[in-house]
């Protein structure tokens, strides 16, 4: 079947309808667009599991600060249909902002504590931003599974505590990070990066692999790991972190070396010129 593109709440709750009274499963990847084999890996998981699946293309102006890049965000929505139809999507779902906002919103979902730390406190109201507009999609396609970049792992776990606390009824399907073949993982925002900047990008893979080392070999202190991540950005004249954090993995709370968790969580989000990277990885203490 080919791609369909329906633009508002109403064409979308229509069409999905039918499917939903045969019994038809129904997989949501939510996305801000420019999509690159990062978002097709979350689509070909969603075809590999539901019967019709819809992505949705939206830049979220609630999750952007006011110094931040929502009006640059790029954006290319033919590109986007390609791909999506070349990976087996059924609909995209690309409304305006009128469409999702059309009078300035004022109810707004707030996942406690989980949304203040670390990128939140980096980037105040972003997670507001986010579960709010993820709660609202999750409302208009009521999809049996939403699928998820590991990448934003703060996201991710912001996501899971808002759907278990609010009694979504929707599994959330974390897909692993997609990576370029020199470790740099695929985000819409590398388009940013100069050719200098672009080669300077693997340097924030390494230094999460050597904080995997140091805790390979035993590191369980976060100052530790912390400082195994600095030393390597710390070596790349074009990198300046702005956030190292590290944490349980599956609750996000600070680790405490006496009783470490069974993996932990390292977070980062480096700038490289005038962009920001991010960047994780899980793992596993012995
Ligand atoms: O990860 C993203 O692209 C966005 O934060 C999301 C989940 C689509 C919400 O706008």
């Amino acid at each position: 079947m080919p791609l369909e593109t329906l633009t508002t709440i109403p064409e979308l709750r229509e069409r999905l309808l039918p499917a939903r009274r045969a019994g038809k499963s129904v997989g949501l990847v939510p996305t801000m667009g420019y999509l690159h084999r990062g978002h097709a890996a979350l689509v070909d998981r969603a075809r590999a599991d539901n019967d019709v699946v819809v992505t949705s293309v939206f830049v979220n102006p609630l999750q952007f600060g006011p110094n931040e890049d929502f009006a640059r965000y790029p954006r290319d929505l033919d590109a986007d249909r390609r791909l999506l139809a070349a990976h087996g999507a059924d609909i995209v779902f690309a409304p305006s902002v009128e469409e999702m906002y059309p009078r300035p919103i004022v109810t707004h979902v707030e996942v406690e504590s989980l949304s203040g730390r670390m990128e939140g406190e980096r980037r105040p109201g972003h997670f507001r931003g986010v579960a709010t507009v993820v709660g609202k999609l999750f409302n208009i396609a009521q999809p049996d599974r939403a699928y998820f970049g590991e990448k934003d792992y703060q996201q991710l776990q912001v996501i899971r505590r808002m759907v278990a606390d609010l009694s979504f009824p929707l599994e959330i399907v974390g897909v692993p990070t997609v990576r370029d073949v020199d470790g740099v993982a695929l985000s819409s925002r590398n388009v940013y990066l100069s050719p200098a900047e672009r080669a300077a990008a693997p340097v924030l893979g390494r230094s999460l692999a050597a904080a995997a080392d140091a805790i390979a070999a035993g590191a369980v202190d976060p100052r530790d790991i912390e400082a195994a991540i600095r030393g390597v950005l710390a070596a790349e004249p074009l990198a300046e972190p702005d956030l190292v954090a590290v944490a349980a993995a599956d609750t996000l709370e600070p680790v405490d070396p006496k009783a470490p968790p069974p993996a932990i969580a390292l977070m980062i989000a480096v700038r490289i010129g005038h962009t920001r990277l991010i960047d994780q990885r899980v793992v596993a203490v012995p």
